[in-house]
């Protein structure tokens, strides 16, 4: 079976690639089916945020399609950046100027507690959906640490490895992070799924 991932990211179609080896799936990618939309991601949970891309891949291709939707909540700040997390303080920041607005908006809050989440939804034309979600609690530190780059992990510490994200290597945080762990979950549905085909 084919399925289209919803992304303009190549590094996300080679991690679900290599998610889904040995199950019988094709990870085609958007520009694999000649397909360029922009989807507005309208919703307000990531749930539904995966859910709106996947179904209009699906809908445009007639093809299975997955999408997934990320980001951080923080407890202080209601649960935000949540959906936003990728525009927070507007589109002009850098991810250096999103996290360090997060701390400045976090400035004499002694409650740091907070968790990423990742939702993955495939929809398939006969009206089937799988949606797994992933979490992983932690706190936000006072300062930056490490050297990953990627959005908030300089300030995401996790309290039982004692380090940041950004101080992990790409092994210590799929192991551990919301995007592996609902990887993980993503992929034994989906086996199941196919099995009952
Ligand atoms: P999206 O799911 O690709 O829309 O990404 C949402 C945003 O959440 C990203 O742009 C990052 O700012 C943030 N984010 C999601 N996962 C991570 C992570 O593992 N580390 C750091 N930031 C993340």
């Amino acid at each position: 079976m084919k399925m289209v991932m919803a992304t303009k990211n190549t590094h996300k179609i080679v991690e679900m690639r290599a998610l889904l080896e040995g199950l019988d799936m094709e990870v085609l990618s958007e520009a694999d089916v000649d397909l360029d939309i922009e989807v507005e991601e309208t919703g307000e949970t990531f749930e539904e945020n995966s859910l709106i891309k996947a179904k209009s891949v699906m809908e445009c291709t007639g093809l299975p399609a997955v999408a997934d939707d990320s980001g951080l909540c923080v407890t202080a700040l209601g649960g935000g950046p949540g959906v936003y997390s990728a525009r927070y303080g507007g589109e002009g920041l850098t991810d250096k100027g999103r996290y360090e607005l997060v701390l400045q908006n976090l400035k004499g809050q002694l409650d740091r507690s907070a968790k990423f989440v990742s939702v993955i939804t495939a929809c398939f034309p006969n009206g089937k959906v799988i949606t797994a979600r992933g979490e992983c609690p932690g706190l936000i530190t006072y300062t930056p640490r490490g050297d990953g780059d990627f959005g908030y992990d300089p300030i995401f510490l996790v309290p039982e490895k004692r380090k940041t994200f950004a101080e992990m290597t790409g092994e210590e945080k799929n192991a551990i992070s919301h995007r592996g762990r609902a990887m993980a979950k993503f992929r034994e549905e989906l086996g199941e799924y196919l099995k009952e085909l």
